[in-house]
């Protein structure tokens, strides 16, 4: 067998985290070369969603190396690069608008649009320019959470003009139609809505346009994805592991579509008594923490579950804006500054 030959074999036993394929037949090992004298160098195209994952792949490749007594120097690129296959869909992002954000989950009720609206100010308050956009065109939230009731305006009957809430630009369908009234959206009418929702409306600059999309991980979620350039995911689930299955399957479908995760939130993470300010793990909590330290992906916030935070959405002003200085408030100001942090350095 050529030296070549027992090089691909060694590091065939390698997995791709993402396809779970041997890294050669998902064909993210790219540019190998052997040379007679034992030089061995070959790129490893990864995603910045697991980049613990790559470098952790890349030291498995080096080892397997080391044990073939012919290969006498290793070099290993890891890149950032990777295209998936069967993604050739361009995507485009929106003029002026610096870092575009989704907010999922794998499933229904478990605090997106709650955290949404809290990290859309939470960044505000960092002296940030922010938009806001309802993905969910079945059930929007925003009107409610924002406490928005006015109908945008357009100046040429073309492109809209976003509300204006405290300095917050934000868009959603329910200003659109009566909160009341079912819209009965087919498939590709939900994704028309979601395209002229975020490209025919006047963001003008922002530094970071929230995206709060429909639960679940269905294809409606797969193409609000795959439309725009997302700069990255967070993903929010509660500590039941139920939801952490579902969140699980949340991560893959950004992976498919190689979106970054930026991180992983936990919601309702413990109970924050509005009497004494105790505290109570009521579900087992740290389920996610330990989850997302297992896949290599960043742990963001541990959100507590307490009354004021639901109160103060009710009343249409976010936590964050209603009491700024409240432990709660801190929470969410901590994931800001988190998230901006993961943004600027991705970038
Ligand atoms: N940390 C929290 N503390 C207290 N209540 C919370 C918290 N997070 C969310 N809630 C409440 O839980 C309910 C569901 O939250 P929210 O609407 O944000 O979830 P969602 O994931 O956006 O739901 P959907 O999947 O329907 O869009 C709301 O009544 C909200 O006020
Ligand atoms: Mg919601």
């Amino acid at each position: 067998m050529s030296l070549e030959s027992e090089v691909i074999t060694v590091l065939k036993k390698l997995v791709d985290p993402l396809t779970h394929q041997d890294i050669v037949s998902a064909g993210i090992l790219q540019g190998l070369q052997v040379s007679s004298s034992g030089k061995v160098t070959f790129i490893l195209e990864i995603s910045t969603a697991y980049m613990q994952q790559g470098l952790k792949l890349k030291e498995d490749a080096a080892a397997l190396l080391k044990s073939l007594a012919e290969v006498k120097d290793i070099q290993i690129t890891l890149t950032a690069q990777r295209k998936p296959k069967g993604q050739n869909q361009p995507k485009e992002g929106i003029r002026g608008v610096n870092y575009i954000i989704a907010i999922a989950s794998g499933k229904g009720g478990v605090g997106k649009s709650t955290t949404a609206v809290n990290l859309a100010y939470g960044l505000q308050n960092m002296g940030l320019r922010i938009g806001i956009l309802d993905g969910d065109v079945y059930g929007p939230s925003l009107p409610r959470l924002l406490g928005v009731s006015q109908k945008p305006t357009s100046d040429d009957g073309r492109i809209i003009n976003p509300i204006v809430v405290n300095d917050l630009k934000c868009m959603s369908m329910g200003f659109m139609i009566d909160e009341k009234v079912p819209a009965v959206w087919r498939g590709p009418m939900i994704q028309n809505a979601f395209h002229q929702m975020l490209r025919q409306v006047s963001w003008g600059e922002l530094d970071v346009l929230v995206v709060d999309l429909p639960p679940g991980t269905g294809d409606v979620q797969l193409t609000l994805a795959q439309s725009v350039l997302l700069s990255g995911a967070i993903i929010i689930s509660t500590p039941q592991d139920l939801a952490l299955i579902d969140a699980r399957k949340g991560l893959e479908m950004f992976l498919k579509v190689s979106v970054p995760i930026l991180g992983w939130v936990e919601n309702m993470s413990y109970y924050l008594c509005p009497h004494c300010e105790g505290r109570s793990d009521i579900f087992e909590h740290g389920g996610v923490r330990k989850e997302a330290h297992a896949l290599g992906i960043p742990f963001l916030a541990e959100i507590p579950l307490h009354m004021s935070i639901r109160e103060a959405s009710e009343k249409g002003m976010p936590i964050v804006k209603a009491s700024p200085y409240s432990e709660e408030a801190s929470v969410y100001k901590a994931l800001a500054q988190k998230t901006w942090e993961l943004l600027t350095k991705l970038s």
